[in-house]
C-alpha cells in the first residue's frame, strides 16, 4: 500500500474511511480502547520488563527486538535490531530501501539512536545506505560526533564497511512517477499504514533506549529533514526517567520539541499517557492548522508503564512484554 499520499485536507474524512481497512490489525472498538488504555497507559499497572514499544503496526521489528532482549543484550542492541527489519522491508514506503523521494526523485534517509547514558547518534538526508540506523550508532560510538548530514554521512557509512545500493524501488518510483504528473505538494496530513518507526526498549537490567528511522515526507523539498533525526524531537531517552518517540508531521514535532518535552513531563510525576497527551496538545495549541497533519507520541517510563496519542485517528503502536506482542490503537485529540 502507498502511505505518506499528500492530500487536500478537505479529503481527511474521506481518507479515513479509505485507510481504514489498512489496520485490520487493529482493534477499534470503544470496549477495545477502554481495555487498551487500561492495559498500557494506567499508571497502576504492574510494570514488566524486559519490553519494547514501537510507532504503527511492525510485528515484526518488535519480535525481532525482543529476540534481542530474550538474549540477553541490551536495549540498545534491540532497538537497532528492530528498527532494521523496517529498513530492509521494500513493501514499508516510509522507511529505508523503498521510501518514498523527494520531488527530484532521490530517497534521503533520517535515524538517530540514543542510549541509556544519553548519548546520541544520527544521520540524516544520507542517500544508498539502507541502514541508516546503524550508520547512526556509528556515529555515536566512532566520531567525535553526534551527527552527520548528506555527503559526509553516506562516505562515513561507505568507510565503516556499508555498501551503497539504490533505495528507489520500482513501486516507489512508480508512485513518484505519478506525484509527477500534477507535482502537488500538499504535506498536509498522512493517517496511513505506515510512518516513521520510532522504538523504545528496556533490557533486562532495566536500561532504556531509542531509535527513530525514516525516510521523512513524501516528495519534500531536496534537503528537507524532519524531526526522526533531531534529538528531543523525533526521540528522547533519559535513562533516570524514560524515553518518547515520535511519528507524523516532522516540522510539527520540531517545533515543539515533543519527545524531550513527554520525558522531562515524566521526570515532573505525570504518566506516561499524561505525558503524550500534554505533548500533542501543545502541537495542537501551536498549530491552527492542525487539523490537516497528523502527529503521534509514544512513550515509556522507568518502570515499564506506556503511553500513546496522537491528534487524529488511526495512529497505532505495537508492544511486546511479557511474551505477547500486541498492536493497540492510540487514544486520539481530535474526536
Ligand atoms: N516524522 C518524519 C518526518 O516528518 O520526517
Amino acid at each position: 500500500m502507498k502511505r505518506r499520499k499528500f492530500i487536500q485536507s478537505a479529503a481527511l474524512t474521506g481518507l479515513g474511511l479509505t485507510v481504514g481497512t489498512a489496520f485490520a490489525a487493529c482493534t477499534d472498538t470503544q470496549e477495545q480502547e477502554k481495555k487498551n488504555k487500561s492495559a498500557t497507559s494506567n499508571s497502576n499497572m504492574e510494570p514488566s520488563t524486559p519490553m519494547v514499544i514501537a510507532t504503527w503496526n511492525v510485528p515484526n521489528a518488535t519480535t525481532k527486538a525482543w529476540e534481542v532482549l530474550q538474549e540477553g543484550k541490551s536495549a540498545l542492541d534491540a532497538v537497532e535490531q528492530g528498527v532494521m527489519v523496517e529498513e530492509a522491508d521494500e513493501k514499508n514506503q516510509s522507511v529505508g530501501k523503498g521510501g518514498l523521494p523527494d520531488r527530484d526523485g532521490n530517497v534521503t534517509l533520517d535515524a538517530c539512536i540514543m542510549n541509556k547514558d544519553g548519548n546520541y547518534g544520527a544521520v540524516v538526508c544520507i542517500e544508498n545506505i539502507k541502514h541508516p540506523i546503524a550508520v547512526a550508532r556509528k556515529v555515536m560510538e566512532n566520531t567525535p560526533h553526534v551527527l552527520l548530514a548528506g555527503n559526509g554521512a553516506k562516505q562515513f557509512a561507505i568507510e565503516s564497511g556499508f555498501t551503497p545500493e539504490d533505495l528507489l524501488t520500482e513501486s516507489s518510483k512508480k508512485a513518484w512517477e505519478e506525484w509527477k504528473i500534477k507535482s502537488e505538494y500538499k504535506p498536509i496530513i498522512n493517517i496511513e499504514n505506515h510512518d516513521t518507526i520510532g522504538m523504545l526498549a528496556i533490557d533486562k537490567n532495566g536500561d532504556i533506549s531509542g531509535a527513530c528511522t525514516t525516510s521523512g515526507l513524501a516528495y519534500k523539498m531536496q534537503g528537507r529533514v524532519g524531526d526522526s533525526a533531531i534529538i528531543g524531537s523525533g526521540l528522547f531517552v533519559d535513562n533516570e526517567v524514560g524515553g518518547a518517540t515520535a511519528t507524523g508531521m516532522g516540522e510539527e514535532v520540531l517545533k515543539t520539541v515533543g519527545s524531550f518535552l513527554i520525558v522531562e513531563l515524566m521526570r515532573q510525576g505525570k504518566s506516561p499517557q499524561e505525558a503524550c497527551e500534554e505533548a500533542v496538545k501543545r502541537v495542537v495549541k501551536k498549530s491552527p492548522n492542525y487539523k490537516d497533519f497528523q502527529v503521534g507520541y509514544i512513550a515509556v517510563n522507568k518502570k515499564g508503564e506506556t503511553g500513546a496519542y496522537c491528534i487524529h485517528e488511526w495512529f497505532n503502536y505495537t508492544v511486546y512484554k511479557n511474551n505477547e506482542n500486541k498492536n493497540y490503537k492510540s487514544d486520539f485529540y481530535n474526536k
